[in-house]
């Protein structure tokens, strides 16, 4: 079924595929049509940042970036779903053409830049849903706020999105939004983290529960470089880490068509970078906390090698694309 739809939507430009199947999604997951992608998994529990897990595989961000599907994905069978990256305000995000498939690589390039309808807008899709599963919401910054106020933004979104998330995700690595990256190191990550754990204590108090927040990180970190994001996640006390977004790296795609375009690879070709960092960062981090990793697992064996290596859970986008729903059953069967 998927294969055949697939064949279709790739006759199409990449976000015009993307779209129709949002639209077809979002207006079947409440009917009998969700009956097409509806599959039941078995149950492979993890217990992990406090919660219980149905199973490992989650989808990643960027997938449903404001939340409009959530119901749909959990007919899919995926353990968890996280949605967004959302930002304060509704931004259009950069311009087309943004996203490019290439097929031959099972790879895709993106340069999206945050596109979304803004946080308010995420709640009351979050708010209208069906489904009562764990629920990661990844936040970041709109575009024209200034590097030095990005600690800002993130607030904002925390505080809306609080009482409606398993856990929430900081985004510093997305490659499109200018200077998103930087605050990767050093100080700004420090201030960023500081800010971030004191507005969690005062929202823990006032709603009574505590939502871990974890840092999404990206694959194109040097060891060093990795080392001293743990270190400032440790000092900082993060409840876990998400390892790893698109790459800048375009070596595994030279020659193909669209492999110099501007943005962030995904796929099948970060499948090794991706990781190398979360094995990096497990010994690193020694345990002390939980990492989801994600980039390039496109199969069982990917998966279970990501696991192997210190990962609690997994999660997955491009191969999603070019596979469709069956890649969520195949991996958890295989566990
Ligand atoms: C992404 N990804 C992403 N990540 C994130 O934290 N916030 C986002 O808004 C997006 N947006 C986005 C759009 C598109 C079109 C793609 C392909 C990817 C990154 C994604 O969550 C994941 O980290 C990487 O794609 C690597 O995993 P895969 O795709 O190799 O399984």
């Amino acid at each position: 079924m998927y294969n055949l739809l697939q064949k279709a939507l790739f006759q199409l430009d990449g976000e015009l595929s993307h779209n129709l199947t949002m639209t077809g999604l979002k207006y079947t997951q409440h009917n009998l049509l969700a009956g097409l992608y509806r599959q039941n998994v078995a149950a492979k529990p993890v217990n992990v940042l406090g919660m219980q897990f149905p199973n490992p595989v989650g989808l990643a961000a960027g997938l449903d970036k404001n939340g409009e599907c959530i119901d749909a994905f959990a007919a899919m069978g995926f353990g968890y779903i996280e949605i967004g990256t959302v930002t304060p305000k509704p931004q259009a995000g950069n311009d087309k053409p943004r996203l490019f498939r290439l097929p031959d690589a099972q790879a895709i390039i993106n340069r999206m830049g945050f596109n979304n309808k803004g946080v308010d807008y995420l709640v009351e899709q979050v708010k209208s849903a069906e489904y009562k599963g764990i629920l990661g919401i990844n936040i970041g910054k709109n575009k024209t706020t200034e590097e030095q106020h990005a600690l800002d933004d993130y607030l904002i979104c925390l505080r809306k999105v609080y009482d409606h998330a398993s856990y929430v995700t900081v985004n510093i690595s997305s490659p499109n939004t200018p200077g998103l990256r930087n605050l990767q190191y050093g100080e700004a990550l420090d201030n960023l983290l500081a800010g971030l754990k004191a507005e969690q204590q005062l929202l823990s108090d006032k709603f009574g529960k505590y939502v871990p927040i974890l840092v999404k990180i990206a694959p194109d970190l040097t060891d060093i470089e990795i080392e001293g994001v743990a270190a400032s996640l440790t000092k900082a006390s993060i409840d876990g880490v998400i390892a790893t977004n698109t790459t800048l790296a375009r070596d595994k795609v030279a020659g193909l068509r669209y492999a110099n375009e501007a943005g962030g690879l995904s796929g099948s070709v970060l499948t090794e970078q991706s990781q190398y960092v979360l094995s990096k960062l497990a010994t690193v981090l020694d345990g002390s906390m939980p990492i989801i990793g994600v980039g390039g697992i496109d199969s069982a064996d990917t998966a279970q090698q990501r696991l192997d290596a210190g990962a609690s859970l997994i999660q997955v986008y491009s191969a999603l694309i070019y596979q469709g729903p069956e890649l969520v059953q195949n991996i958890i069967d295989s566990l």
